[in-house]
């Protein structure tokens, strides 16, 4: 969460100043935060303490960005629960390695971290220069609690996003419900490992708002270039797929910052930091434009905001409720005009559609081994494979996606994007 008001210059540098002089980046058994105290990372990277969200009398107990003028707080650990008190203090239980925030006058947290066995001596909380707030044995790196499992709307560099699928940890961003409430909003930026995992934005319901589809080897599918590792050389983007975990990561080069917020009203961002102009610079946002909605045309079309209207069938599919669709509403899709061949000896072909952002994938299979010839025999083998594309544009267009359902969400984009290869019977191919 970004708040705009930022106090004059000359105060911030006595700010920073003072907060130097008495540096310290954990809390001890013995040495609590209290009120008005807070932790700066080792090289002054990130703070930890306790502030006052905009416009709200209430407090909370969060990290902050703590070399930059902007308060840009990037993780809040009482989000639920404010602190009307003024007297709070966050301290870590010796004997169970847990964090509590009380408030003077009431022994029951109103926020806490798990216990663990006392098998870890000489519990600490401290604040990493990376932003993440770990908790661990003194003498030990092995860590056993961190906030970068629990994000708030907000994510750094080195954070992951996405499931942990041995500790069932989803780490998504939720938004704060406004700019003055940091409690869980309506809106989640998260990874959804059905089908071939990919990034989404729900809202309270859980229905997509937004999808920004598969890891292609350089960004998501629907991200355009503002996710891509080549476009901005300021920060690289890491994407993972294995059994323990799914996860989207990035980390910053040299001195750069950036981070990616999910904000109140459903708007996924990413900013950099414009360290000659002292602001953050948008540098992307979804959803951006009507074709970035969920189906935004409904199946077996195509949204393209190039055209008017932005909807058309696939090649091959007609209006399944023609009149409906002549006024613009999109909702029933297309269907097919011939049926498929299937089974009746490879009789089908695919249509080729350029500069595509990968259809919806929940329904669809990932094969790493296949090449794009594989691929198309292997679509061809079976009768509910509707389309196929290389799953992987990074090493020269390795591996395939094999849709197992009706194509929906399709979007092309005027540069970028790539081929998608729709199943059709022969004589509604085209050229
Ligand atoms: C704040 O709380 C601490 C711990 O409960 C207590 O020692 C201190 O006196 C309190 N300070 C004020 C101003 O209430
Ligand atoms: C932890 O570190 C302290 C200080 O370096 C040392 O005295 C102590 O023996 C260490 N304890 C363990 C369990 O390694
Ligand atoms: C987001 O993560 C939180 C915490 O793990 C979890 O309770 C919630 O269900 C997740 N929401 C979505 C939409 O993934
Ligand atoms: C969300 O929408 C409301 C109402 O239009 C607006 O006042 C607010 O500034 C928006 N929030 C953000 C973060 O854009
Ligand atoms: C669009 O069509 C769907 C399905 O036919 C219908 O449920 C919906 O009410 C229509 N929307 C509008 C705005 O007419
Ligand atoms: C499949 O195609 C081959 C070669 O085109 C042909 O010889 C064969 O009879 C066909 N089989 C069927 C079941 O259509």
């Amino acid at each position: 969460m970004i708040r705009e008001a930022i106090f004059p210059n000359t105060l911030c540098f006595i700010f920073v100043f003072f907060s130097i002089s008495s540096a310290t980046d954990i809390i001890t058994p013995s040495h609590p935060l209290s009120n008005g105290e807070t932790l700066i990372s080792a090289k002054g990277t990130f703070a930890l303490g306790f502030f006052t969200a905009p416009d709200s009398a209430n407090r909370y107990l969060g990290i902050w960005y703590h070399n930059i003028p902007v308060q840009t707080v990037v993780w809040v650990a009482n989000r639920r629960n404010p602190i009307h008190d003024l007297n709070a203090t966050l301290s870590i239980n010796a004997d169970d390695a847990s964090l509590y925030l009380t408030t003077s006058g009431n022994s029951t947290p109103i926020w806490s971290s798990p216990s663990f066995p006392k098998l870890f001596p000489n519990p600490i909380g401290q604040l990493l220069d990376t932003g993440n707030f770990v908790v661990k044995s003194f003498n030990s790196s092995s860590v056993l609690w961190q906030s970068f499992d629990h994000p708030t709307d907000t994510m750094v560099p080195g954070m992951k996003a996405g499931p942990n699928l041995k500790t069932g940890i989803d780490r998504n961003l939720t938004a704060w419900l406004s700019v003055s409430d940091p409690s869980p909003g309506k809106y989640t930026l998260a990874i959804d490992p059905i089908g071939v995992p990919q990034l989404v934005i729900r809202d309270a319901s859980g229905s997509w708002i937004w999808r920004g589809g598969p890891w292609n080897g350089f960004g998501f599918s629907g991200t355009g270039q503002f996710f891509d590792v080549a476009f901005y050389r300021e920060f690289i983007s890491v994407f993972s797929s294995n059994p323990d975990e799914i996860y989207y990561s990035f980390n910053t080069v040299g001195d750069a910052i950036s981070i990616v917020t999910m904000d109140e009203n459903g708007t996924a961002r990413r900013y950099g930091w414009e360290a000659s102009l002292q602001k953050w610079d948008l540098y992307w946002l979804a959803p951006s434009d009507p074709c970035d909605f969920f189906s935004a045309c409904g199946i077996n079309a195509v949204c393209d905001t190039s055209r008017s209207p932005i909807c058309r069938c696939l090649d091959g599919f007609d209006p399944k409720n023609p009149a409906s669709w002549s006024r613009g509403n999109w909702t029933d899709g297309c269907v097919r005009v011939s049926t498929l061949g299937c089974g009746a000896n490879g009789t089908d072909e695919f249509m080729l559609v350029r500069g595509s952002k990968l259809p919806d994938t929940a329904a669809a299979v990932a094969d790493r081994s296949l090449d794009l010839d594989g691929c198309r025999a292997r679509c061809l083998m079976d009768c509910s494979c509707k389309a196929y594309a290389s799953a992987d544009l990074s090493r020269g267009g390795n591996g395939c996606i094999i849709w197992m359902a009706e194509i929906k969400d399709l979007r092309v984009y005027a540069n970028g994007g790539q081929d998608l290869y729709v199943r059709v019977a022969p004589r509604d191919s085209g050229t």
